[in-house]
């Protein structure tokens, strides 16, 4: 159950680092939102990584890590967000979501680690969540700016949607 519920996590953690790299690599008006991508782009690669770890320590083979297809939010909806006007806005919804997703899922993975008396690996499953926690917080900060900003781009007839 414990090791079902890395294993996946680790799936939609590999999910969400290529739905930011997207991002990252289309945004080109919204500078402060694309640095907290940039940054957590990094700290998910981090957490993969950490993932990868625990799921070695309790005996999974690294090399056997395939991606797992999972049909996340993140994925389709940024590929939908692409083709319509409002993609930063869109997709700030969605990363809002993601974020929270993964608020949810290491939160339970806590409390499956503790009920499977894994208690050494909570502490490392607490840093992965409070970094999504902080970064739910810095996507919910950029939500009134990017909207004005998108808005007043808008009004100035300029390229606003990414
Ligand atoms: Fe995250």
């Amino acid at each position: 159950m414990y090791v079902t519920a890395l294993r996946n996590t680790h799936a939609l953690e590999k999910q969400a680092a290529q739905m930011i790299q997207r991002q990252i690599e289309r945004y080109e008006h919204y500078p402060e939102l694309t640095q907290a991508l940039r940054l957590h782009r990094s700290e998910t690669d981090q957490q993969v990584a950490r993932l990868a770890d625990l799921l070695h320590g309790h005996g999974e083979d690294r090399s056997l890590l395939k991606d797992v297809v999972t049909q996340t939010v993140g994925n389709v909806a940024a590929l939908v967000h692409s083709v319509t006007g409002d993609e930063v806005l869109k997709n700030l919804y969605t990363d809002y979501s993601v974020e929270t997703y993964e608020i949810a899922a290491y939160t339970s993975l806590i409390a499956l680690a503790e009920e499977a008396g894994q208690a050494r690996d909570v502490e490392t499953l607490r840093q992965s969540l409070e970094e999504e926690e902080r970064m739910a917080e810095a996507v919910f900060a950029q939500i009134v700016p990017v909207t004005k900003g998108y808005v007043a781009r808008e009004a100035r007839g300029e390229k606003a949607d990414r």
